[in-house]
């Protein structure tokens, strides 16, 4: 028999279950038990941003005025009844102990005390008698998960050369909503230099790091709950003298390379020219073929003297007679 009531209450649960109405009354997208309210043309949401921990009211418009003063309200939450009100009493989300001393008139608020993540979610209140429905209250709680003290940034290169670049990326913590991100530069706001820049994935980018950027970045993010930041120190930009030294190298190389091949080139310039030389020497000599007797190839006589090309001063020789006239004074 009690087996059979058992059954018999369920079936009943399920029918109300499902008896409930599906029409919306042109309200926003919500999971709303309609059964008592009257068509509301617009219900209007307010997005209401709270820390955890803190308290806060919501208000019951359709009972707050002097003409619902003695009227019933119902609390929801995302559609679940959640507490009952007057205009003459307030109500206390799941009975939680307040944490704050100031009084509230009893005009039939929801307090939510000490506000927990689970508490996000969509309140609203509705007068029994009429059906009216009050403004929905969107809460979302603000939260901003501190990073640990110990956490250093990372910087690409962590150790770069003078006039390298260089990519700060800022920590990521867990937070609502999306924090703020502000850079510092050895404890106070990051001075204005053509070479800082912060892109929008909020990385610092150092542009051609020098001894001046050297210090300590820190990056601070921000959000409605609160502040968490950590840093990274860039040293002094590496000794350049490595990549000098490899660019002395280079240069030394082009250097060497250029001067063999100016070598090579006076080189083959000298070749032609001698060419040249021998060239027109060798046509003079076939054109200009002394008689030759015989036995004289040609090839011979090319290769000939010819006074004619014979480099210097030509010597006049004077005919001599054997023997040499003296002057003498007889003669005369
Ligand atoms: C809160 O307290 C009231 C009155 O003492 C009680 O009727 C109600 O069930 C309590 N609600 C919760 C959620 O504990
Ligand atoms: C409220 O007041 C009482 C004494 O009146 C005090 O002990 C308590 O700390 C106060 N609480 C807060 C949250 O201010
Ligand atoms: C951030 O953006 C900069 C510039 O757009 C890019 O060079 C860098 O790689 C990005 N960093 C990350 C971690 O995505
Ligand atoms: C920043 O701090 C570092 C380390 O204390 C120091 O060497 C550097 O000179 C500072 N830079 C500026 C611009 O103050």
């Amino acid at each position: 028999m009690k087996q059979c009531l058992i059954l018999l209450f369920i079936i009943f649960f399920i029918n109300e279950l499902q008896a409930k109405p599906s029409s919306n009354l042109g309200l926003p997208n919500i999971n709303f038990d309609t059964s008592g309210a009257i068509k509301q043309d617009k219900v209007n949401i307010i997005d209401l941003l709270t820390l955890k921990g803190t308290s806060t009211v919501l208000s019951c418009d359709p009972i707050f005025s002097s003409e619902g003063a003695k009227k019933e309200a119902i609390w929801y939450k995302d559609g679940s009844k959640i507490a009952y009100v007057t205009g003459e009493r307030n109500a206390v989300y799941e009975n939680r102990t307040l944490n704050f001393n100031s009084t509230i008139p009893q005009v039939g608020f929801l307090i939510l005390a000490n506000i927990k993540m689970e508490d996000e979610g969509d309140y609203w209140c509705l007068r029994k008698d009429n059906g009216q429905i009050g403004e929905i209250s969107r809460i979302r709680v603000s939260y901003m998960t501190q990073l640990e003290d110990n956490i250093e940034l990372v910087a690409t290169p962590s150790r770069p050369y003078e006039g390298e670049m260089v990519e700060i990326e800022c920590a990521f913590t867990d937070a609502f909503p999306a924090p703020a991100v502000n850079w510092f530069f050895n404890g106070s706001i990051l001075p204005t230099r053509v070479n800082y820049v912060v892109a929008s994935n909020a990385s610092l980018l150092i542009y051609h790091y020098s001894i001046a950027d050297m210090g300590f970045y820190e990056c601070k993010l921000t959000n409605f709950a609160g502040t968490t930041q950590a840093g990274v120190t860039l040293s002094l930009p590496l000794s350049t003298s490595i990549q000098s030294d490899s660019l002395q190298q280079q240069t030394n190389d082009i250097l060497q390379n250029s001067t063999l091949m100016f070598f090579i080139g006076c080189l083959s310039t000298a070749c032609l020219i001698l060419i040249y030389l021998f060239g027109g020497m060798i046509w003079y000599r076939f054109s200009n073929r002394r008689p030759c007797h015989g036995r004289i190839s040609l090839w011979q006589s090319i290769l000939r003297a010819d006074p004619a090309l014979a480099p210097g001063f030509r010597k006049v020789v004077a005919p001599m007679s054997a023997h040499p006239r003296l002057l003498q004074t007889d003669d005369i």
